[in-house]
């Protein structure tokens, strides 16, 4: 399964067009798009526009939009009411939650439902402030607390989870224990599939860079150059 996150109509149509599975409406647009240290600030009215333009992208991809911080908080009906806005107003096919066993009501509320919901357990970025920090997870006895929260988001109804920032061996393990496919991040090869954030899967994201990132090109140095290029012509009035 190869997923890419877009935030946009036109890199959605891009990766639409290069044959990408699925196409997530990450939260991390909080850092790569709107520039704060980390996805908290997002509002659900965000991820809903983001997610409209690369619905309008995508005519292959499946879309899942991300539940942003401070929903799954609160009562199952609030998250289910965001939920119903999400697939409503944007045309995604799925919602992916953060978090594991205690989540995992809020979760069965939505699937009973027949909401699709994408599950996401391990270092989950809404977490940062209580793992004191972007921090790998799982490691030693911790192993077991992610295992849990897998098979609980697989037992209330989640077609597929992604296991992000945990060590290789521990995602091999959830992977070959789970029925629904995972999706790694951070989380070694063993997993079913991989996401990267397209920001740095392009070279384009400058901010901090996790070890496991492939940039697949250095698209920072391609727009230096041709925008640079612009400039230098505009100036010396050689373009238009
Ligand atoms: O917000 C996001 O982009 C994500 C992926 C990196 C899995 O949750």
């Amino acid at each position: 399964i190869v997923c890419v996150t877009a935030y946009d109509y036109t890199v959605a149509k891009l990766l639409d067009a290069a044959g990408v599975d699925m196409l997530l409406v990450g939260d991390s647009l909080g850092m790569v798009v709107q520039g704060h240290d980390t996805t908290l600030p997002v509002t659900l009215d965000q991820m809903i526009y983001h997610t409209q333009a690369v619905v309008r992208g995508s005519e292959k991809a499946f879309v899942a939009c991300d539940l942003p911080f401070g929903l799954c908080h609160r009562s199952s009906d609030v998250v289910l009411e965001a939920a119903i806005r999400v697939l409503k107003e944007s045309g995604a096919q799925a919602v992916k939650v953060e978090g594991g066993v205690p989540v995992a009501q809020t979760i069965q509320a939505l699937t009973t439902r027949h909401i699709p919901v994408l599950g996401h357990v391990g270092l989950t970025p809404q977490s940062v402030h209580a793992f004191g920090g972007f921090k790998v997870q799982g490691r030693g006895e911790a192993a077991d607390r992610v295992l849990a929260d897998a098979v609980a988001v697989e037992e209330a109804g989640a077609f597929a989870v992604v296991l992000e920032g945990i060590p290789a061996r521990l995602s091999e393990k959830i992977s070959a224990r789970l029925t629904i496919p995972t999706i790694g991040i951070g989380a070694g090869p063993g997993c079913d599939g991989q996401v990267l954030v397209v920001y740095d899967l392009l070279g384009l994201y400058d901010g901090v860079k996790p070890r496991f990132v492939k940039r697949y090109m250095d698209g920072s140095a391609l727009v230096r150059q041709a925008v640079g290029h612009f400039a230098e012509e505009v100036r010396n009035r050689s373009f238009p």
